[in-house]
């Protein structure tokens, strides 16, 4: 078992475990390197030359406990046979959806066309700098996919609330993402994955009568799954108001809490371990500032299973050297 596992079961008292959401990625000059000559972001996705690399970028730079595999959550669109291009500024952009072509797709069909993803994980979790060390796959939750493939650009840009008005529709298609979701997740752990995070990040969106059918439901499902093949799952349903709520349907083995969230309220209520809230615009920021936080984080869970993340993905014109000093922050007692 690796140390965080360990953690997570009471065992390794004093550990405190960090990995950072979106570690991999833009606010790295290495990365951008790679991006800058590879412009499909899809395709890059896909390739198992550069994903190993990019994914173990930011272990050859800092202490963290975990990689997570270089992906993204539209990689089941894609997969799905929906056109999903990433536009600067915009964010993703999907193309028209066959919901009918989709129930006509295999699991066979599906694990092929992300198959480089899953010799990604494989090779990563081979690394070297993995021993002892997690490798986190993940996957977005139904409702966070439903709602890019309906809503085919990102929720921040415009909103159609056009297709919120078919309740059959949502469900029979929340059913169907909810299968494929568990056969993402399946292969990845087949190749290696010991960690698996589940994205609603769109969760907060959701109105109070339909949470539990659209958000609960689904990720209980998911996670039901991935406990039954004894993988930690840590779910992040960002921006719901209530998370004593869903982690009492739900009951993942850990609950990633948004940066509007207040870490010491939460832990009242709640009793399985928490990761994340850190607000990612506090490593932009002054030195002093962040210290205090991180200070302020120690302080609270020093008696309880704490994973050091921030409150969502961290930002690209985060500098590393920032990173850096967060790490060692965590990592010094
Ligand atoms: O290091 C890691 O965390 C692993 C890689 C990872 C990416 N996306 C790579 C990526 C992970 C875990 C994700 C998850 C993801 N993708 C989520 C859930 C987390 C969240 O942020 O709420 C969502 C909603 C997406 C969809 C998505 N992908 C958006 C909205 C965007 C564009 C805007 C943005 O935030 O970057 C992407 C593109 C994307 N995914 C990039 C990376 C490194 C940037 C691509 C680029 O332009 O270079």
């Amino acid at each position: 078992m690796t140390p965080i596992q360990l953690y997570l079961l009471g065992k390794n008292n004093g550990f405190r475990p960090v990995w950072i959401m979106r570690q991999a990625g833009r606010y790295l000059p290495e990365f951008r390197k790679i991006r800058k000559k590879n412009k499909n972001f899809i395709k890059l996705c896909l390739n198992k030359n550069l994903v190993p690399k990019i994914t173990l970028q930011p272990l050859e730079r800092f202490k963290l406990d975990a990689a997570i595999i270089f992906s993204d959550i539209l990689m089941l669109p894609y997969a799905l046979g929906q056109d999903v291009q990433f536009e600067k500024n915009l964010g993703p952009i999907l193309g028209d959806l066959n919901i009918k072509e989709i129930k006509n797709i295999t699991n066979k069909d599906f694990s092929m066309k992300l198959k480089p993803v899953y010799d990604s994980v494989k090779i990563v979790s081979k690394s070297r700098l993995l021993v002892n060390k997690d490798l986190i796959g993940f996957a977005g939750s139904p409702w966070t996919i439903l709602l890019y493939m309906m809503n085919k650009s990102s929720p921040k840009n415009k909103l159609s609330s056009k297709f919120l008005e078919d309740k059959i529709l949502i469900k029979e298609t929340l059913d169907l993402l909810c299968n494929f979701t568990k056969l993402h997740i399946h292969n990845q752990i087949k190749n290696g994955a010991t960690i698996i995070q589940l994205f609603d990040s769109w969760a907060g969106l959701v109105k109070n009568n339909y949470l539990e059918e659209y958000v609960f439901k689904q990720n209980k499902k998911i996670v039901d799954f991935v406990k039954r093949l004894n993988v930690p799952v840590i779910c992040f349903p960002k921006g719901i108001k209530n998370y004593y709520d869903f982690v009492k349907y739900v009951k993942p083995n850990v609950i990633s809490i948004d940066y509007n969230t207040n870490p010491k309220k939460i832990l009242k209520k709640i009793n399985i371990p928490i990761q994340g809230g850190i607000n990612p615009k506090l490593l932009l920021g002054s030195k002093k500032k962040l210290k205090k936080e991180v200070e302020k984080y120690i302080e609270i869970f020093k008696n309880y299973p704490y994973i050091f993340n921030l409150g969502h993905g961290i930002l690209p014109e985060t500098k590393p050297l920032m990173v850096e000093y967060f790490i060692n922050l965590i990592k010094q007692k």
